[in-house]
């Protein structure tokens, strides 16, 4: 059997460089390799959405994220988490052979007990709901962040003690954690994240691409004065995306002296820009062609459901169902 790599994308709000660097293209890059199968967790986004026409137009949108930064329809399955109903199904079942003391341990509903967030039970079920994501498509592989990894390894306990109780039924997955990536700095040189105010979202338009990189911290070095590239955060985003030898030459340039930021600024944008511009003509198409996404959604969702029907009946004959 082919390997099969899943992952699963929450829809709240525009993705950044960040999550480019971090989620998008590590997951993608694994095409090659493995079967991909990826999808939109739109009811794990219900635990916190109350937003009818915002979470169906998110949906889309993550959607036509994947798709535009390289997800292929035709060798990668891709759909909205609650066009595939088996997951619910499976979730009941792994409900019912998992302990609350596993679910007071996990890391989101903790996080919203310590703010003070309204506990609803999907969220305090969100690893059964997600576990059930990752078992009902005999997932091998999850990349996924460092935050997330507790939820995989839930994933992997709910396998073995199905497997424990019922007999070997269920693949037990294994998490593939991105410690590898570099921390991606934010305009500020905080890591990027949402939560800091500090992002340089994916499809900007070039010009308001430019504007905010222009807007990115630095010293107050001036024109002449030598710079140091290790401790500037321009050229930090300049190495995630030049190559090696575009790398050498601008560190020669700080460190010469008559390079100004403005320039450093200049040629981190046109680094970007350069890679974002294709991906950007076609999330930009499918803004404008939201039926093509919806056709893409339903197709896969109908393979995906013949891989989740087929763990299903396992799983219901094993626990005399
Ligand atoms: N919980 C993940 C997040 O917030 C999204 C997710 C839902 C997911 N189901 C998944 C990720 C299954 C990997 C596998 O980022």
């Amino acid at each position: 059997m082919a390997q099969r790599v899943l992952t699963g994308i929450k829809p709240t709000g525009m993705p950044h460089i960040g999550n480019l660097l971090g989620m998008y293209r590590p997951a993608l890059a694994m095409q090659d390799e493995a079967e991909g199968y990826f999808f939109v967790a739109s009811y794990h986004a219900l635990t916190t959405m109350r937003d009818p026409a915002l979470l169906r137009e998110q949906t889309l949108d993550v959607a036509a994220n994947w798709l535009a930064l390289g997800l292929d329809p035709a060798r990668s399955v891709i759909w909205a988490q609650h066009d595939v109903p088996e997951v619910t199904e499976l979730s009941w079942i792994l409900a019912c052979i998992t302990s609350k003391g596993m679910m007071d341990k996990a890391h989101a509903f903790k996080d919203a007990v310590g703010k003070g967030r309204e506990i609803n039970i999907g969220l305090y079920t969100y690893p059964i709901l997600m576990a059930a994501d990752i078992l009902a498509f005999d997932s091998h592989v999850v990349p996924v962040g460092k935050d997330q990894k507790q939820h995989v390894e839930m994933a992997r306990d709910m396998a073995q003690r199905f497997n424990h109780l019922f007999g070997e039924t269920l693949v037990v997955p294994a998490p593939k954690i991105r410690e590898d990536v570099a921390t991606v700095p934010g305009l500020d040189g905080q890591k990027m994240s949402k939560s800091y105010n500090n992002t340089i979202e994916i499809f900007l338009p070039p010009k308001k691409l430019r504007k905010k990189i222009m807007g990115i911290v630095t010293d107050s070095k001036g024109v002449d004065e030598a710079k140091d590239p290790d401790t500037c955060n321009v050229f930090g985003l300049y190495k995630l995306f030049a190559t090696a030898d575009q790398q050498a030459d601008l560190a020669a340039r700080y460190r010469a002296g008559g390079l100004g930021y403005g320039h450093a600024k200049q040629a981190l944008f046109e680094v970007i820009d350069s890679q974002l511009e294709a991906p950007r003509e076609r999330y930009n198409h499918l803004k404008a062609n939201p039926d093509e996404v919806r056709t893409i959604l339903a197709d896969g969702a109908a393979r995906a459901r013949v891989t989740a029907r087929d763990t299903l009946d396992r799983v219901r004959s094993a626990a005399g169902l």
